[in-house]
């Protein structure tokens, strides 16, 4: 029987690749989409599965059109990926990161309660969680620290999520994801921003790279791989929580000095240090430890940050190069 999954925040990063994941093992995807009056498709178009998707409209700030997308899908399975998710803005937008990234995650977790409390859930929390980290590699056992609203409202939804799976015993799990990139990320984050720039300079259309705080370090995977933990921590028995990252982390500094030097470029001679990149309170390291998911998911990562960096700087150089 054909198996059925709503994603939230599928016109996103991850979402896009989980549809891809979910169309490719024969599931009939629906995707949330709220309402823009600009194009927020194009990455559902790059992978060639726009087509392919049913359309749900609703924002998870409108708890009612959650209930409706529910209703109207009857999924076994829901993925909660939807969420204002750049870390810089969420201090300018606060509330609104608060509402959707955190209490939009209530709005789910009822719809499945009352709608259809058999049903599966993933949510997409976040290493963010762990802000100013309580211990050198964190796991699921490592208490949190957030350090940004955004970080805050996402431990509410992670919260929510144990809550719910606890009182009521639904199949809630959450996923602690540590940051994963590819050729679809968003431009305003940090490996994007620096592979496009990486194109644009060795094409002749750019001279000069301004960044913040390239100290911070980072445990970078590949979100092609992240998606396939997402389905993998719904298809067992039990839901729990699972850390999902690589176990190496890496300063933007020598991710920059990576991404430079795929095209045979210098990043010292392009980088320029611009204190408006900088945040009001900074997460200086994070460094995932993802034994758990290696021995009950059998999930292992399967890109290295050269590979991944070398990815989207090709990525980025064909595309600049036809604009
Ligand atoms: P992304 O590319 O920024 O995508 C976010 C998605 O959320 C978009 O589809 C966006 O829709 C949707 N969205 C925003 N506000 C919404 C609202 N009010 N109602 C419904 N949908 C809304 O993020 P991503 O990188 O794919 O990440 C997916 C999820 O994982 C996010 O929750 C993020 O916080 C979390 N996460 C990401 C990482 C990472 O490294 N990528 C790591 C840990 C956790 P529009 O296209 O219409 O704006
Ligand atoms: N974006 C950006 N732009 N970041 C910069 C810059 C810059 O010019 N210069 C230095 N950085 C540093 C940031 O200060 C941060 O320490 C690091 O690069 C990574 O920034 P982002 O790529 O914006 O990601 P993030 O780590 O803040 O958040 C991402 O990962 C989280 C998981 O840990 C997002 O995808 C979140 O949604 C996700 O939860």
């Amino acid at each position: 029987m054909t198996r059925t999954a709503l994603i939230t925040g599928i016109t996103g990063q991850d979402g896009a690749y989980l549809a891809k994941l979910l169309l490719e093992k024969g599931y009939e995807v629906h995707g949330l989409v709220a309402r823009r009056s600009s194009d927020t498709r194009w990455r559902l178009r790059e992978l060639g599965i726009e087509g392919q998707i049913r359309y749900q409209e609703g924002d998870l700030a409108d708890a009612c059109s959650i209930q409706r997308a529910v209703i109207k899908s009857k999924p076994q399975e829901i993925y909660n990926l939807g969420a204002q998710s750049f870390v810089g803005s969420s201090w300018d937008q606060p509330v609104t990161t608060g509402i959707v990234g955190g209490l939009g995650v209530t709005h789910v977790l009822e719809a499945i309660r009352q709608f259809c409390p058999d049903s599966r859930f993933y949510q997409a929390s976040t290493s963010e969680m762990f802000g100013l980290i309580q211990a050198e590699r964190q796991d699921e056992n490592t208490p949190f620290y957030p350090r940004s609203p955004y970080g805050v409202a996402k431990l509410y939804g992670h919260w929510i999520t144990v809550n719910y799976r606890e009182s009521f015993g639904l199949h809630a799990s959450s996923g602690i994801l540590f940051n994963h990139e590819s050729p679809l990320r968003g431009l305003e984050f940090v490996t994007r921003k620096v592979t496009d720039a990486v194109a644009r300079i060795k094409l002749g259309k750019q001279h000069e790279l301004r960044m913040g705080n390239i100290d911070a370090k980072r445990d970078w995977g590949f979100a092609g791989d992240y998606v396939e933990a997402m389905w993998l921590m719904l298809q067992q028995d039990r839901a729990d929580d699972y850390v999902i990252a690589t176990g190496v982390t890496t300063t933007v500094r020598d991710m920059c000095r990576l991404a430079f030097s795929c095209v045979g470029l210098n990043y010292e001679d392009h980088v320029v240090i611009d204190p408006q990149f900088f945040r009001p309170a900074e997460v200086d390291v994070l460094l995932g430890n993802p034994d758990k998911a290696a021995r009950q998911l059998g999930w292992k990562p399967s890109t290295s940050l050269d590979q991944l960096i070398g990815m989207m700087v090709d990525a980025d150089l064909f595309r600049v190069g036809r604009e």
